[in-house]
């Protein structure tokens, strides 16, 4: 048996689409969505990330800039910046790429994404919008597990019943992932690098979200037979090339459906982000 790939990437464009007419109906309505991102420093891989976004923002129309800073931009500045852009009515969406320059304290940093606006804050990192997610009401939610959602979703695999292992426990993909899953009625194990015998536990997985960043740790036969996995790790291997957190040539033969590394997790990240945009413009429409 070899497994359903799920196809993130043909996913990607199709919410891309449904952000694009969405777009259109706001801009018939008086109102242009618009995404600000701030980036300080030269770290490639974030000056990569950003552009891909303000390429993606404006692909589907949304009014996306992004605001550089040079690596040694006081948190002073940048607070200014966030106030600005926190009462600019132009700007829906608001998002601080991480990681900001080493002169940044780490609780500078923290400061500064708590500063946005929680109405603009795209990312759902602030703790107001994942208190929401954890008490089951409506609010931001992180790009990376809602991709992961919709991609479930159109693989048609529903979470209700299933057992479901995320194995990571961050504050942006294995923490919100584990109470999507659970709000979609999946019974939910969050398992990380310090759970005993995580080949065991995975084991148990009807639906597996790997999120660790640790290329391959997830083998193919730590999986129960016809489980779906998600693979959230994109890792630079030594060869250069991308790889998952999980095995995938192994996995294939085991899951019955599965994501790839590249091609599936990553790009729907930047596509719920242009979603949480065209969501946060749509609080400025009048009533109807
Ligand atoms: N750095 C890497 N990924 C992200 C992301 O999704 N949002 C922000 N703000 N920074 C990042």
């Amino acid at each position: 048996m070899s497994a359903q790939i799920i196809d993130g990437k043909a996913v990607s464009a199709r919410v891309r689409a449904e952000v694009a007419e969405r777009v259109r109906g706001l801009v018939a309505r008086g109102v242009t969505p618009g995404l600000t991102v701030l980036l300080a420093g030269e770290d490639p891989a974030s000056a990569t990330y950003v552009r891909n976004k303000e390429k993606a923002a404006l692909e589907c129309g949304i009014r996306g800039a992004t605001l550089r800073f040079p690596a040694d931009v006081s948190a002073a500045t940048l607070a200014a910046e966030l106030d600005r852009l926190n009462a600019d009515p132009e700007v829906d969406g608001i998002l601080v790429q991480l990681p900001l320059p080493p002169g940044i304290s780490a609780e500078d940093s923290r400061a500064l994404q708590r500063r946005i606006a929680p109405e603009k804050d795209v990312d759902g990192f602030l703790p107001f919008n994942q208190g929401l997610l954890m008490i089951g009401e409506p609010g931001f939610v992180p790009c990376t597990p809602a991709g992961c959602m919709r991609l479930l979703a159109e693989a048609g695999v529903s979470p209700r019943g299933k057992h479901a292992v995320v194995v990571g426990r961050s504050n942006i993909v294995g923490k919100p992932m584990a109470m999507l899953l659970l709000a979609a009625d999946a019974t939910v194990t969050i398992a990380h690098s310090r759970t005993p015998d995580l080949a065991a536990v995975v084991r148990t997985a009807d639906i597996v979200v790997a999120a660790v960043g640790r290329p391959g740790l997830v083998r193919g036969d730590w999986l129960k037979p016809g489980a779906v996995v998600l693979d959230v790790g994109i890792n630079r291997l030594p060869d250069g090339k991308l790889g998952g957190d999980v095995a995938f040539a192994e996995a294939v033969s085991v899951a019955s459906a599965i994501t790839p590394v590249p091609g599936g997790v990553g790009p729907m990240t930047i596509a719920c982000l242009l979603e949480n945009v065209c969501r946060a413009a749509e609080r400025r429409l009048p009533p109807a």
